[in-house]
């Protein structure tokens, strides 16, 4: 039995195959309308999500397979002071598979400790999304073509942006990576990231405020909402949440082919008026989303022809 925690459980070489079985999925659907007649996939979320919870319930639904969980803490027996162990040993009982989300960084890694079934991590405090990277790595791999040689920028709430620190823990594998990170100086990438990962593998990056400066360099543009969720004070909130607004004027200034990414949800960090902009794909990379989610049940239950 597998679990997914992190991006770095996978192999480049299995990254690789899930990312071609989501390509098959996307292109022959029919031919995976049963493969999990009879399966259940548990989605406990105990924190706010729309994509996440429901691509995973869409996920299961397309495989033939049925949904049961809970949306928030407060309708579970979280409430009542039950823990994620006990939790899931129960969830165990009735379902096949359980993804989960948790405020507490490392939460869904004590349930898998627990678990009788696969567990995966959908979004545990300001720490890792896994499945979310998976979504932009399909979404970049299948518009770019490949995922080496480029110049990724990524804007926006650097600090707490969990998104953010799983996709750069993923591309640091990849060739020709250079990063430019574009944050106020309150919300720049943690310490750890830039000693542990950047310096650690020697991956080129950059640190700037202004995002006009390096649109122009830009091959991919992945912008981040500001997570009001994890500031301590909602002033410091206020002052930072517009901080950077994608507009038309600044598309203007980056190339003809670069593309815009968002894990979503948008507040206001890219203007509406941006949505019609071709190079604009972070409603593309929510259906992305449900194919890789498909391809990593089909993977963790053992239904895709190879030893999970
Ligand atoms: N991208 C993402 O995690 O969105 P949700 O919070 O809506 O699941």
């Amino acid at each position: 039995m597998r679990h997914l925690m992190s991006p770095l459980d996978f192999t480049v070489e299995e990254l690789d195959r899930l990312m071609d079985l989501a390509t098959d999925i996307e292109n022959n659907r029919e031919k995976y309308a049963h493969v999990c007649d009879g399966k259940v996939l548990a989605t406990c979320f105990y924190e706010p999500s729309t994509r996440t919870r429901l691509s995973f319930e869409s996920a299961m639904i397309h495989l033939g397979g049925q949904v049961l969980g809970f949306a928030s803490a407060d309708s579970s027996s979280a409430a009542k002071g039950e823990s994620v162990s006990d939790t899931i040993r129960v969830i165990s009982c009735f379902a096949d598979i359980c993804a989960m989300r948790h405020p507490k960084e490392g939460a869904p890694m004590v349930a898998a400790s627990k678990s009788s079934i696969p567990v995966i991590n959908a979004g545990d405090g300001g720490h890792q999304h896994p499945t979310q990277t998976l979504t932009d790595l399909m979404t970049i791999r299948s518009l770019k073509g490949n995922l080496n040689d480029m110049t990724i920028g990524l804007c926006g709430d650097l600090k707490f942006g969990r998104t953010v620190h799983s996709l750069i823990n993923a591309l640091k594998r990849y060739s020709g990576i250079n990063f430019v990170f574009i944050s106020p100086e309150e919300l720049r990438i943690p310490d750890y990231i830039r000693s542990d990962i950047l310096d650690h593998n020697h991956i080129p990056y950059k640190e700037v405020i202004k995002l006009e400066d390096v649109m122009p360099e830009l091959d991919i543009l992945y912008m981040t909402r500001v997570q009001r969720e994890r500031f301590f004070n909602e002033e410091d909130y206020v002052r930072l949440k517009d901080f950077y607004i994608l507009t038309k004027e600044k598309m203007n200034l980056a190339k003809e082919n670069m593309m815009v990414l968002h894990p979503l949800p948008r507040v206001n960090e890219i203007s509406v008026e941006v949505d019609d902009d071709p190079r604009a794909v972070y409603f593309k990379q929510v259906q992305y989303g449900m194919y890789i989610r498909m391809a990593l049940i089909m993977t963790l239950l053992g239904l895709d022809g190879k030893e999970a």
